[in-house]
């Protein structure tokens, strides 16, 4: 299976617009189209899915997850509160990168907590579109070292 789940929460619909500042120029649809040519890159293909709410996110997780490697899931503020959630993620077995455009250690205090961290690998924050390319990366090395095992295993 080499199929990425590419996650997207509330309001990073509205990237391009939304304070570059702190997220960048990049509209989600450039973002991931640059997402994509990194997995590419590196055997992937990227399955992609934005919505502003919480059920449909935990639908579409659970429709998807089976056929799919990983996930790379920029939660936006339900990162930060939704248990429902981290129980989705953890119900799928599947290794998770979280992204933040933004670094959300320096910003208001609530930001710094992410109750979907320890359903998640690696955490990356405050790179803006670049964090997207090292979760691919991160991720696919993470697949590479379990392929390995397995095998040699
Ligand atoms: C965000 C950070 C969140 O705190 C915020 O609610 C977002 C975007 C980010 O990408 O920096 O919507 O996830």
């Amino acid at each position: 299976m080499n199929t990425i789940l590419l996650i997207h929460g509330p309001n990073l619909n509205r990237l391009g617009t939304r304070d570059p500042q702190l997220y960048g120029t990049l509209t989600l649809d450039a973002l991931q189209q640059q997402t994509r040519a990194t997995a590419q890159a590196l055997g992937y293909i990227i399955r992609a899915f934005q919505s502003n709410h919480e059920g449909a996110l935990i639908d579409w997780l659970q429709e998807n997850a089976s056929t799919a490697a990983g996930i790379i899931m920029n939660p936006g503020a339900l990162g930060h509160y939704s248990y429902a959630l981290y129980d989705a993620l953890l119900d799928t077995k599947l290794p998770c990168l979280e992204v933040h455009l933004s670094d959300i250690h320096a910003r208001e205090s609530w930001r710094a907590h992410s109750v979907i961290a320890p359903a998640c690998i690696a955490q990356v924050s405050g790179k803006k579109e670049q964090g997207y390319q090292e979760a691919v990366k991160i991720l696919a090395e993470h697949l590479k070292r379990v392929n390995e095992s397995v095998v040699s295993s």
